[in-house]
């Protein structure tokens, strides 16, 4: 499975070190991926402690631009010279808060390819979608508008993280079968756009207030390959708790 951690905003580089020196020599005999989303001023530190591990670690965004006037801006080539294995692409917090647009969305796709990064492409409803029975025409156009000008081969680098909105860091989550209706609707749109071989093969992980208290549960949906994990994987006790209750 893969295990993903978006730390958000969160830790500064000696803490991410703390973290990482407490976290790293406990999951040695991990079976799972597990990668660390970091903030880009972590990713140095990150890189270091992880070289050799086994560990992965990710940025949180990428500047949808290679090159030119893109103050405050991160780049493919920066973030994979960094360490950067993974980015996430599309968070919702990013698309309501920052403006991001399913355009910007499609371009930093492809420059995070260009670069060798793999790609954690969020998409999720909000709750007066899935209130009014949208949730499946809202992942088919997130889903088509990101990967307009994708190549089936690419779509290997391209992990789709089903993250409900009103899931996101509130506690409340779907349950196993709603996840999987919703992982099988990503499939279902991957197979159509694609072929049915790339709708089987396409790695879907499951994100929103997963916490130890509810893994058991949540992972008893069958057709994900894993979790991206918030509020939750902010304390190594957590993520550690997570990983065994997997095993
Ligand atoms: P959460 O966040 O686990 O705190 O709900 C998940 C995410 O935003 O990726």
């Amino acid at each position: 499975m893969k295990i993903i951690a978006n730390f958000k905003m969160n830790k500064t580089p000696l803490e991410t070190k703390d973290y990482l020196m407490n976290f790293l020599s406990r999951v040695k005999e991990c079976p799972h991926e597990i990668v660390l989303c970091l903030p880009f001023t972590s990713l140095f530190v990150g890189k270091f402690l992880t070289e050799g591990t086994g560990v992965k670690i990710g940025a949180q965004n990428i500047c949808d631009e290679d090159e030119g006037k893109c103050t405050g801006e991160i780049n493919g080539a920066m973030l994979a010279d960094a360490g950067a294995k993974y980015v996430i692409i599309g968070h919702s917090e990013r698309r309501t808060k920052f403006k991001e647009n399913s355009k910007m969305i499609n371009k930093k796709i492809k420059c995070a390819l260009k670069h060798g990064l793999n790609c954690l492409l969020c998409v999720g409803e909000n709750l007066v979608e899935r209130n009014t029975l949208k949730t499946a025409e809202v992942l088919k156009e997130q889903i088509e508008d990101a990967l307009k000008g994708i190549y089936e081969n690419e779509l290997e680098h391209i992990t789709i993280a089903y993250e409900p909105i009103w899931a996101i860091g509130t506690g409340q989550h779907p349950t196993a079968k709603e996840i999987d209706v919703s992982a099988n609707v990503i499939r279902k749109v991957i197979s159509n756009d694609f072929s049915v071989q790339a709708g089987e093969k396409i790695n879907v992980v499951y994100g929103g207030s997963v916490e130890p208290k509810n893994i058991s549960q949540v992972s008893k949906a069958k057709k994900i390959n894993g979790f991206l994990i918030g509020g939750a994987s902010l304390d190594y006790n957590n993520l550690l708790q997570i990983l065994s209750t997997l095993k």
